[in-house]
């Protein structure tokens, strides 16, 4: 096979009508999902059950959710504490007879209060920074005390459950624009009109979310899945190592440093701080490609971009290549935990830079190859439906947009030298 028939593009593989909210991928939304179609045809290629799965930047745990209904024990890791937290509920069996005995409560709770015959009770609310910026003071005496009653569940995998509904409830109830991840404000004359129905906003998605987790227990397997708090460009290595390391790695990295491209931090903040997880803001600066680098790439294929990027704007060129650097480290800690028979599928996307665009695909190809992995493929998809940023200004000039990723390439590569670093 040539280098050329290697990657080609099929459009069977874009699931334009498929339901990407089946099972518990309906519990959160979050920057760039991966939809669970790819994670599920990937796993019927390349999968086997009883055998291992990780996915190194996990998110919400689309592919690990795939994992267990497939049959595959599975190993996510991810900085962020809040997709931690919805990743793991995503994966975790609990009972449904203590769920709806916990949802009754809290909705007793609120009983008096939804029929006007009872004030909100005054709780303490917490310490966020800025947060009249955010909520209106009705809002957030409505989420102080929901929190409270969430709170008072005390079997662990619920209270979570029951948090991953908050959460969402969170962004939706504050003045944050829908419109875009990143924290904008919305319009002044919107604010005037905007009286959102805390409770019955977090009902309705609770109530989704169950039935979700429903359709996910008649259908999981018998597996483990665990999410670590494991930065992978720092050279952690994922817990637990399964004897004969992980079989197949199904995952896809972030797109670029999070201040510019896909902002994972800013996404999450406000739900992380009013439930209290740590680094709320420091997020994006933990991300790969979050700490600058004076250091530009050298002998790679995406050097020759970052070296045109150099020449119109030097501080950007940095960033990226920063985030390259981290990328290639983040591979040699994850080939460590590999077995000898493995295969890896990235999702990635090549994006554009001041209007050069970064082969990020033959990167993955490149990092993968210094370590005894051989390139399949590469399967070139549509993204109809992802949600993220398909048109943004590369230039930086106000006005001049064009569409940078419409398409994203799932590289597959496999181990075939049976030597274990
Ligand atoms: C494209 S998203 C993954 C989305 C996921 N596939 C899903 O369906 O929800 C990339 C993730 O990488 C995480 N990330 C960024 N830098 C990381 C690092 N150094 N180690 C581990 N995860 C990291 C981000 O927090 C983000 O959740």
């Amino acid at each position: 096979m040539n280098a050329d028939t290697q990657k080609y593009k099929d459009e069977s593989w874009d699931f334009r009508s498929a339901n990407t909210k089946e099972y518990t991928h309906c519990f959160h939304t979050y920057p760039a999902m991966m939809i669970p179609q790819i994670a599920r045809r990937l796993l019927n290629e390349y999968g086997s059950e009883g055998h291992w799965l990780l996915d190194p930047y996990c998110g919400t745990g689309t592919s690990l959710v795939e994992a267990s209904l497939f049959g595959m024990h599975s190993v996510g890791c991810d900085i962020n504490p809040l997709v931690r937290m919805i990743a793991t509920s995503k994966v975790t069996p609990i009972s449904l007879q203590q769920l709806d005995t916990e949802m009754n409560r809290v909705n007793d709770s609120f009983f008096e209060i939804e029929f006007g015959t009872a004030k909100i009770p005054e709780t303490p609310i917490p310490a966020i920074p800025n947060i009249d910026y955010w909520f209106s003071d009705e809002v957030k005496n409505y989420l102080a005390y929901l929190l409270c009653q969430i709170n008072k569940v005390e079997n662990e995998p619920i209270c979570n459950f029951m948090k991953v509904a908050y959460s969402e409830t969170v962004r939706e109830v504050s003045y944050t624009r829908t419109s875009t991840f990143k924290l904008h404000r919305m319009p002044s004359e919107k604010l005037e009109n905007f009286n959102p129905d805390v409770y019955g906003i977090y009902r309705k998605k609770l109530n989704r979310n169950r039935q979700g987790l429903i359709a996910y227990l008649e259908k999981r397997k018998d597996v483990e899945a665990s999410i670590c708090n494991t930065n992978t460009v720092a050279g952690e290595l994922p817990i637990p190592r399964p004897l004969g390391g992980y079989n197949l790695v199904i995952t896809s990295p972030p797109y670029g440093d999070s201040q510019t491209t896909v902002a994972y931090g800013q996404f999450s903040r406000l739900s992380a701080e009013w439930i209290g997880l740590n680094n709320a803001r420091k997020i994006d600066s933990i991300a790969m490609g979050g700490r600058p680098s004076k250091r530009i790439l050298e002998d790679s294929p995406v050097t020759t971009a970052i070296e045109k990027i150099q020449t119109i704007d030097e501080k950007r060129s940095q960033d990226v290549s920063a985030f390259y650097i981290d990328l290639g480290h983040s591979i040699g800690t994850v080939v460590k935990v590999l077995s000898p028979r493995s295969t890896i599928c990235y999702v990635v996307g090549n994006r554009r830079v001041k209007d050069v665009q970064l082969p990020t695909d033959e990167f993955v190809i490149y990092a993968f190859g210094k370590h005894g992995f051989s390139h399949k493929e590469t399967i070139v998809r549509n993204i109809p439906n992802k949600r993220m940023p398909k048109k943004n200004s590369p230039t930086n000039v106000a006005g001049k947009t064009s569409s940078t990723m419409n398409e994203e390439n799932i590289v597959i590569c496999q181990r075939t030298d049976h030597s274990c670093p």
